[in-house]
């Protein structure tokens, strides 16, 4: 591979994100009957113009345009898929000699999907079907690697790896609360804690994904659900802090636990859908003490890990003010611990689906009133690291854009952006109802006006659109 530069062209990065988003959407237009590669073709048309080949090449963790590294920006989520399509067909480069036909293009974007099909997962097959095929502007060399088992280790589909790691806390934790309620043993943490150690690295891998599994809000497993949710919040908050991973993973475990004393409380979950009588709410508010109380049992982990988990359990609710509950007899300070969780609870049970709101809604309103609660109820630093973690549009926030067409924001903002051209889902009118159509990124220039494509007009509450965004983030 070509040495690389180290500075790089931004004109060069930002093709080479739209070349990798035009191939991702032309292979998913080629799985169904639509095989709309026209983007595709165009682009290759432009950038083959100069006469020079074109290539797209493998890395160690990026994809490479004529040997400039493209920036993953906004778009990482797809640009790691690809990058794993890649690798699983032990693909390691495909140059563009020529323009491709229409014909030969398919043909090359079909057999590139047999190949996952089939158990011919080699750049080399891919060459020689090519061969056969006479397609003589596209070729393809195999992926040369020493780090042979790390290669397979990203053979899985990151977004299908990560949702059963969800739903398995989401199950994980609803078997632990059945038999803590059922009296039958002391609750055993090694299992939950090994859990979250895995969120912690997949988070910080892929957060977005993180943050579109955790659009899901359902009633049905409520405390299950509501648990692993705050997590993912507080692990993101936690991870721009900039915690040790130990820390973390202490973190994870806390969030996943800090409403186990709810388990003891007599009402149902459906009480999550109504305002709580007073009688109830008397009892809320014993739910931390008796939470502690419970994991004062816990077993499978050390007594740090336990003391944290103790504090998140005891503190989740008192706020920033001191005001909240339980309600203490002298001043203490609130752990850092307790602070994060108490955060990422309120966010998560904010945007959950309410009264005759059936369907959860995340906006930048949601953000607002932490602000307008910050060094109230919030810790105001932490209220504004969460801010800034979430974004101006908060990933799963439906939006209309400029273009009139129906939007999810589903990437979370990078560092150093201002946060208000994330990449998006398109959805696209199906009869009565919506299917999911392509990831765009609103960062997307127009190549003749050098104007934004699309932009985001209006917020939209999903409820009026009995949207529940979570179905379009959470397949790929
Ligand atoms: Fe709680
Ligand atoms: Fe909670």
């Amino acid at each position: 591979m070509a040495k690389r530069p180290k500075n790089q062209d931004p004109t060069v990065s930002r093709t080479g994100s739209e070349l990798v988003l035009k191939l991702y959407n032309a292979l998913r237009s080629m799985r169904t009957a639509q095989h709309d590669i026209s983007a595709l073709r165009e682009m290759l048309e432009t950038l083959t113009r100069t006469g020079e080949p074109l290539t797209i090449e493998i890395g160690r963790d990026r994809l490479f345009l004529n040997d400039e590294r493209i920036e993953m920006r906004f778009g990482h989520t797809v640009h790691r898929i690809l990058l794993n399509e890649f690798k699983r067909r032990q693909i390691g480069k495909i140059e563009f000699s020529d323009l491709p036909d229409t014909r030969d293009l398919e043909e090359f974007l079909r057999t590139f999907l047999v190949l996952s099909e089939g158990s011919q997962r080699d750049g080399e097959t891919l060459q020689s079907l090519l061969r056969d095929r006479e397609i003589e502007s596209i070729r393809v060399e195999r992926l040369v690697t020493n780090e042979v088992g790390e290669e397979l280790g990203f053979t899985y589909e990151k977004q299908a790896y990560y949702t059963r790691i969800y739903f398995y806390a989401i199950h994980l934790l609803k078997e632990t609360f059945s038999k803590v309620r059922r009296g039958d043993e002391s609750p055993d943490v090694s299992l939950p804690r090994r859990v979250a150690r895995t969120m912690v690295s997949g988070y910080m891998d892929s957060p977005s994904i993180f943050m579109g599994l955790a659009t899901t809000k359902t009633n049905r497993e409520f405390l299950a659900n509501h648990s692993v949710n705050v997590a993912i919040y507080a692990l993101a908050l936690g991870h721009r802090l900039g915690l040790s991973n130990r820390f973390l993973v202490d973190l994870g475990l806390a969030s996943f636990f800090h409403d186990i004393g709810e388990i003891q409380l007599l009402w149902p979950d459906a009480a999550k859908d109504r305002d709580l009588n007073k009688k109830e709410w008397e009892e809320v508010t014993i739910h931390p003490a008796l939470g502690v109380k419970t994991m004062m049992n816990a077993v499978g982990s050390n007594g740090s890990a336990l003391s944290r988990l103790w504090a998140g359990i005891f503190e989740h609710h008192l706020r920033y003010d001191l005001s909240g509950f339980p309600k203490l007899r002298r001043k203490k300070n609130i752990s850092l611990l307790g602070r994060i969780i108490g955060l990422a609870d309120f966010y998560d049970h904010a945007a959950r689906p309410y009264g005759k709101n059936r369907f959860p809604c995340f906006s930048s309103r949601l953000l607002e009133f932490i602000a307008e609660r910050s060094g109230k109820d919030f810790d105001p630093t932490l209220a504004k690291h969460f801010a800034r973690t979430l974004g101006m549009f908060p990933v799963g926030t439906l939006c209309r854009l400029d273009t009139g067409d129906l939007a999810i924001v589903c990437s979370l903002t990078e560092e150093g952006t201002t946060g208000d051209r994330p990449w998006v889902r398109i959805l696209e009118p199906a009869g009565d109802n919506y299917r999911g159509g392509d990831l765009v990124s609103l960062e997307s220039v127009s190549e003749k006006t050098g104007k934004y494509l699309r932009s985001i007009a209006e917020i939209l509450d999903p409820n009026e659109f009995e949207i529940d965004v979570a179905e379009y983030l959470i397949e790929f």
